[in-house]
């Protein structure tokens, strides 16, 4: 019994991993070919290669070796890694209307979120408009109203900075 549920888990983990390396190949428009990446192992790829602490070192060092635009791979899926803001605005500004998409979860987006968690909605007309609202709540003339909290968190980060150094991480981090 538990010999026959463990094969069919296998068999179940390798259709999804070809079905997924097969839509990945179909997927790229013809002549062009993903960027470079590290070598990553089958099934999980990089995902054992990136520390859980100070992870962006490791992004890093791929940066240098693999130059600023790389792939890696994360448990059969492709993740190109943008390393320079250029290259972000570039893409994600300038042909935001072709990178902004998200890929479609429906467990977490439908099902959990009801389709109201901006970071899963794919692109489209409730995506600009969720957009618009964020960005007359982000840009540049609105940060100024933002001064007094951040006079505050920079008062109280010296602060516990002082009572307890070695912490600062998590003093950066909030
Ligand atoms: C920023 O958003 C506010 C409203 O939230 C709007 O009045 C203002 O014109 C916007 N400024 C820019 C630079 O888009």
């Amino acid at each position: 019994m538990l010999a026959s549920i463990f094969l069919t888990i296998i068999a179940l983990v390798a259709v999804y991993y070809i079905a997924a390396q097969s839509i990945k190949t179909r997927c790229l428009p013809q002549g062009t070919r993903l960027p470079d990446g590290p070598p990553g192992r089958s099934f999980v790829g990089n995902l054992p290669d990136i520390p859980p602490k100070h992870s962006w070192l490791k992004f890093y060092e791929w940066k240098k070796k693999y130059g600023d635009l790389y792939r890696i791979k994360l448990a059969g899926r492709t993740n190109i890694i943008v390393s320079t803001e250029e290259i972000a605005n570039d893409l994600l500004r300038e042909r935001g209307n072709i990178y902004s998409s998200r890929e479609q979860l429906p467990m977490a987006a439908q099902l959990l979120s009801d389709n109201l968690r901006p970071l899963l909605l794919p692109y489209g007309s409730e995506w600009r408009e969720v957009r618009k609202l964020m960005h007359s709540l982000t840009n540049v003339s609105m940060t100024s109203s933002y001064e007094p909290v951040q006079e505050e968190e920079s008062t109280r980060m010296v602060r516990d900075l002082i009572r307890e150094p070695r912490a600062y991480e998590r003093w950066f981090h909030r």
